[in-house]
């Protein structure tokens, strides 16, 4: 508690000297417990200061995560108004999905700095290093039909795509279905999953998982994934990252469920569609064939034509570039 609070104090004054007397003073605790904590947070990866006979700073380019830090950045009616914020988790998707939603609010927001076990689409891992990513889950609560669950992860590829533009000034792209892409490199996976209720035929919640490399990228897979210090060459962005996908995921989410805009929200993910016009390899299950990518269809379906000159849409499966690829005339 006494380290949250002090994190809570340095972050409402980051970049300006606060005295130990000052932080005892204000949080009631000794200046031994206000040093213990300094030290505990600086464990933790926030960039503190301690300036001799002065005090102790937050640096402005501190990438420690903190409530206050992404609640600084929100603008949202109810997304990330109620968060938990944890050190590191298994997986922030199976919190959420474990925890009795019925109390929880639409928008509340699980997020971790790590996880041990953080999971990717099709039954994958996603690997996720502490301080390396932001990982987080969002809970909705749509009155919808199960049909427009594919539309929840158009809605929140657009608005990863947004909010990474925003943060970091570039044109971020998506990679059918959901994973979002900077210079030919994955930066973001997306996993949503939904509870249905099945006399209904009517989603009760989706839970939409992101998580976000924003920090040094494992060698392994330098050649296919990126992150946002290799696109910009900055730290310090963690806390706003996350609160700019909420506030942009709010808009996307309210812009798709309430002000029916779904034909404008399916545009954008067209206009941020890589292989265009190229052909891949679509592998569904067991199964692999080739097409070329036209685009999406009104439901978020892949729009592709067949070799035969026919078209299909490919509802779910994931795809990969052809690697003699070739553009349509
Ligand atoms: C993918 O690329 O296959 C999807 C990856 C989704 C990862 C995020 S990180 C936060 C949330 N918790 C998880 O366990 N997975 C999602």
């Amino acid at each position: 508690m006494v380290q949250r609070n002090v994190l809570e104090y340095l972050e409402k004054n980051r970049g300006t000297v606060v005295t130990g007397g000052e932080l005892s003073r204000q949080l009631n605790v000794s200046r031994t417990a206000v040093w213990k904590a300094i030290h505990a947070l600086q464990d933790k990866g926030h960039e503190i200061e301690v300036l001799a006979n002065s005090g102790y700073r937050l640096t402005e380019s501190s990438d420690g995560l903190s409530e206050r830090g992404i609640a600084e950045f929100l603008n949202t009616r109810a997304f990330g108004r109620q968060m938990e914020l944890h050190e590191s988790l298994p997986s922030t998707n199976r919190r959420l999905r474990e925890m009795d939603i019925s109390n929880l609010p639409e928008g509340y927001a699980v997020i971790a700095d790590g996880q041990s076990s953080g999971r990717g689409r099709s039954g994958r891992t996603f690997y996720s290093p502490a301080r390396e990513g932001v990982y987080f889950s969002v809970l909705l609560k749509p009155d919808m039909e199960i049909s427009d669950v594919t539309m929840i992860t158009v809605c929140a590829a657009v608005a990863v795509c947004r909010a990474v533009d925003a943060v970091c000034g570039i044109s971020a792209k998506i990679k059918w279905v959901n994973d979002i892409f900077n210079d030919g490199k994955k930066l973001c996976g997306i996993l949503s999953e939904a509870s249905v209720s099945a006399e209904l035929r009517r989603i009760d919640s989706v839970v939409v998982g992101i998580g976000i490399n924003t920090g040094v990228v494992d060698s392994a897979v330098k050649n296919i994934a990126g992150s946002i210090l290799e696109a910009t060459g900055k730290r310090g962005l963690r806390n706003r990252l996350i609160a700019e996908t909420l506030n942009q995921l709010e808009d996307v989410y309210l812009a798709f469920s309430l002000r029916r805009e779904k034909k404008e929200i399916l545009a954008e993910y067209s206009e941020r569609m890589l292989y265009i016009g190229k052909r891949i390899e679509i592998i569904e299950g067991a199964a692999s064939s080739i097409a070329t990518v036209l685009g999406i269809d009104d439901a978020g379906a892949l729009l592709v034509r067949l070799p035969g000159g026919g078209r299909r849409s490919v509802i779910s499966g994931e795809i990969k570039i052809f690697e003699s690829e070739e553009t349509i005339q």
